[in-house]
């Protein structure tokens, strides 16, 4: 039986090889491929549907947070620095920002530092815009019924004005050069307020469109943990001994376009990399967990953490006190000058 089962397998993946390079002429023949011999985008396309969904029907908003209101805002602040600065701009999604501004203000537990920002950005766009423009006109009137606080700091402000900071190359090359992937740790808890100290310096990552649609989930309880260290493949040896395991999880509903599926891993891989670099300056160590794309991990991971389906985990990090005697690889890296390509040169008529 375990013979013949092998076999089919065996066949199965001759057919495919075989046929594989009729489908790639083209993306529609590329999408039938997958439609008819491999059902590896299933579960991912399912979530980016849902999530679209669960966009359209919550409008943008998503647990503490509005999507659409950090884009929007972002996108003003964008038109208040450009230079030279137009009396009237935003006229595409201006009534649309104000509309989910006076949503997102009604929304009990929605971050109060987002309404202030949102106040105080719009209060400053309205200042310098045309309000005789019958746009802006009829969104000035929808601002107007929804006060907040406003605040001079959390508006555009001067590139000389920027946090200023002493650190050297060398200093941060030391601190790259010093975070590597720990698999071997102290059997000590982490402090919750390290953690929140490095997420707090990982919330400073880039993100696009500022939207920061991820979260940290800190898998604190012990026998979650015990189960949950095991779903990624590659702990194995290592996994009992991790004292402290995050799951990095982006929200696919804080995007109603396709386009943008690929945005929840960047921005949460950016902020990930200066979380482990935080940890490294707060005396903690830490090693990606890798997640690969297999619906069935996402399904059992999925109902161990208590994810809806378009919450998606980007990848696990293990965190803790380094062992002083345990191993580290050494890892080559590449060398700088053989990352750095260049566009060859077109011959232009
Ligand atoms: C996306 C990703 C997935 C990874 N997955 C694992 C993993 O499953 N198990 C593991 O031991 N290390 C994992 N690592 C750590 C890498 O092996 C490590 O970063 C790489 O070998 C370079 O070593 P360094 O981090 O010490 O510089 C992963 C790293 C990344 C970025």
């Amino acid at each position: 039986m375990q013979k013949l089962k092998k076999l089919i397998i065996k066949v199965i993946e001759i057919t495919q090889s075989t046929v594989r390079p009729l489908f790639i002429a083209s993306p529609f023949l590329s999408r039938l491929y997958y439609l008819l011999f491999d059902r590896a985008f299933g579960y991912e396309q399912q979530a980016i549907l849902k999530a679209k969904i669960q966009y359209e029907t919550r409008q943008g908003m998503q647990d503490n947070s509005s999507s659409l209101l950090r884009r929007n805002i972002h996108r003003i602040e964008k038109g208040l620095i450009m230079r030279p600065r137009k009396d009237v701009f935003a006229l595409d999604y201006i009534e649309e920002t104000v509309s989910v501004y006076s949503r997102a203000a009604k929304v009990e537990h929605l971050d109060h530092a987002d309404l202030v920002w949102a106040y105080s950005v719009l209060q400053q766009f309205f200042t310098v815009c045309d309000l005789k423009h019958p746009t802006i006109k009829a969104s000035f009137e929808i601002f107007q019924a929804v006060k907040f606080q406003s605040d001079a700091t959390s508006v555009p402000y001067l590139s000389s004005e920027r946090v200023a900071h002493d650190i050297s190359s060398e200093q941060l090359k030391a601190l790259c050069k010093s975070r590597r992937s720990v698999r071997w740790f102290e059997q000590k808890k982490v402090d919750k307020s390290l953690l929140i100290e490095a997420l707090t310096i990982s919330t400073e990552a880039p993100s696009a469109c500022n939207r920061q649609a991820f979260e940290f989930m800190w898998i604190d309880d012990e026998e979650t943990k015990r189960e949950a260290v095991e779903l990624p493949g590659g702990t194995a040896g290592f996994a009992s001994q991790i004292p402290c395991l995050l799951a990095v999880i982006g929200d696919l509903s804080a995007y109603p376009f396709e386009r943008d599926r690929h945005v929840i891993y960047i921005d949460a891989s950016l902020a990930s990399m200066q979380f482990m670099l935080a940890c490294e300056t707060l005396g903690l160590s830490t090693c990606v967990l890798n997640w690969p794309e297999l619906h069935t991990l996402d399904k059992r991971a999925a109902k161990l953490l208590n994810l809806p389906q378009h919450k998606r985990i980007i990848m696990f990090i293990a965190v803790g006190y380094a062992l002083a005697d345990g191993g580290i690889p050494f890892s080559n890296k590449k060398k700088a000058a053989t990352l750095l390509t260049y566009v060859e040169t077109k011959k232009r008529d």
